[in-house]
């Protein structure tokens, strides 16, 4: 099993990090993919992947950042994303939710900063790891303006949520489809139309990914405490249910799934 996006780069897991690790590999979470959301949570994914063998990081500026960089971040994020454990580009994308920490920033801006990134994927060859939230259109439409320089495989959307129309869009584009530990909360999150079983049983499995984006989304039963990369067992356990296919079988195609997205 692959936990294919979370944050061991951030502070919730700075006085326990081994443990944590040792944790996932003893359930059988053979790697890890840490990513990005700023500069120096990009840097800390790469230091973490050169410290442990099985974690690889992504790297990027997460829309909630775009207004807080300075002159010369892209040539800063590239010489970050040099690195030959860096697998893809992400979280990047574009997000409209107002959260009580955060609130929307300003749309130009988040844009400007998500092309400026696919850019930059296309220069090193990488895939990209999208954060969607309420922006799905805004998103395909910079996505179809970009077709051109993206991989063959292009990448995956994380924590997919959203409507009907964008989940089909994604699929045709070639994307992946990530989901989370809040696929086990009932009913519908906060300004979402579509509960999350309803996407996952139309996405097709050989399109499935699974993650937690530790430490959030935590899946029942632990909600309420801080979620780590082993319990992204738990996310594929409940997947699995929904998709009537047994764990081995979920385990086997999400994981070659992530090794077609991920050079890893
Ligand atoms: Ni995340």
């Amino acid at each position: 099993m692959i936990d294919a996006h979370c944050h061991l780069n951030f502070h919730a897991f700075e006085n326990d990090l081994d443990e944590v690790v040792k944790r996932a590999k003893e359930k059988g979470v053979e790697k890890i993919i840490n990513v990005g959301t700023s500069l120096e949570s990009s840097q800390k994914a790469v230091e973490l992947a050169e410290k442990y063998e099985n974690l690889y990081a992504i790297v990027g500026i997460h829309p909630h950042h775009a207004d807080k960089l300075e002159k010369g971040w892209e040539d800063e994020l590239e010489k970050i994303a040099k690195h030959q454990k860096v697998i893809g580009i992400g979280e990047i994308g574009l997000d409209y939710y107002s959260y009580k920490s955060n609130g929307i920033v300003d749309p130009k801006l988040q844009k400007e900063v998500f092309e400026a990134q696919i850019n930059l994927a296309h220069k090193l060859r990488l895939p990209l790891q999208i954060h969607n939230r309420h922006a799905g259109d805004d998103i395909l439409a910079i996505l179809y303006r970009h077709k051109n320089s993206l991989l063959e495989t292009p990448g995956m959307f994380h924590c997919f949520a959203g409507s009907r129309d964008v989940l089909i869009d994604a699929l045709k584009f070639g994307f992946y489809i990530g989901f989370d530990g809040n696929s086990t909360y009932s009913g519908l999150a906060p300004g979402e139309t579509v509960e999350l079983p309803e996407l996952i049983k139309m996405t097709p499995l050989d399109r499935i990914v699974v993650e937690t984006d530790s430490p959030y989304l935590t899946p029942i039963p632990h909600r309420g405490s801080r979620n780590e990369p082993s319990y992204v067992i738990i996310t594929a356990e409940f997947i699995g249910k929904i998709k009537n296919t047994p764990f081995e079988k979920l385990e086997k195609i999400t994981t070659e799934n992530v090794l077609k997205i991920f050079k890893i």
